[in-house]
């Protein structure tokens, strides 16, 4: 698998608006250690999620013209924002292949059977097409999309000390049967989110990462 691996157009460049990639990247290599990758996270522009679509597709068509010219083998929009707002005209706009991440509402609703779901996602990610669309084929009434609009922010800011993070001051109280994390950066504190609920926590990076290898290969 990777035969070849080490050529400069192996390499796969991994975006997100932040850290939060970091959590897709992490998933793939402990998969595929010797794989060559490369992260670019646009910390300076942070939190993308509680901008408009015109300003996030901007600043992800800028990050993008700086991955072109690595001639990646592949790129990861490790970012559900930028993946909701941008993956279709970034894909128009290149030749080599750009997997994204969308919250991983299906396997949350197989998980959860008539209990209730929450989805925890970014203002841009919960306005676009592609969670609406998720949620009403898994069922849309027992699903509860919910914007911790601070949640990232805080992430980025604190990537160094998590436990300064108070999940109170960010989340919803409810009784859900499972919760989404549909933001890459959530995903850091996962373990934490899953006790605060008392139930499974989900994440698209496991499949995100089997889709790449599958790309990639
Ligand atoms: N990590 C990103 C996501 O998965 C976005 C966080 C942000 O920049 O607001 O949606």
């Amino acid at each position: 698998m990777f035969a070849g691996w080490g050529m400069e157009t192996n390499r796969i460049v991994f975006f997100d608006s932040g850290v939060g990639g970091l959590t897709l990247l992490r998933e793939f290599l402990r998969r595929y250690p010797w794989a060559e990758c490369a992260y670019f996270g646009d910390n300076e522009n942070a939190p993308y999620g509680n901008r408009s679509e015109a300003e996030i597709c901007r600043l992800a068509a800028g990050a993008f013209e700086k991955i072109a010219l690595l001639s990646p083998r592949a790129a990861v929009i490790a970012c559900n924002t930028v993946t909701a707002d941008c993956a279709e005209a970034l894909r128009a706009e290149y030749s080599f292949p750009i997997v994204g991440v969308d919250p991983a509402v299906r396997p949350a609703a197989a998980a959860a059977g008539q209990g209730r779901i929450l989805i925890l996602a970014t203002r841009a990610t919960l306005a676009g097409a592609r969670v609406r669309e998720l949620i009403d084929r898994c069922g849309g009434g027992r699903v509860e999309p919910y914007c911790p609009a601070r949640l990232a922010g805080d992430i980025e800011k604190n990537i160094f000390r998590l436990s300064r993070i108070r999940l109170a001051d960010h989340l919803p109280r409810g009784e859900y049967a499972a919760v989404v994390l549909g933001c890459t950066h959530y995903i850091f504190l996962r373990e934490r989110i899953a006790a605060f609920y008392g139930c499974p926590a989900f994440d698209g990076n496991a499949g995100t990462a089997d889709h790449l290898a599958h790309i990639v290969n």
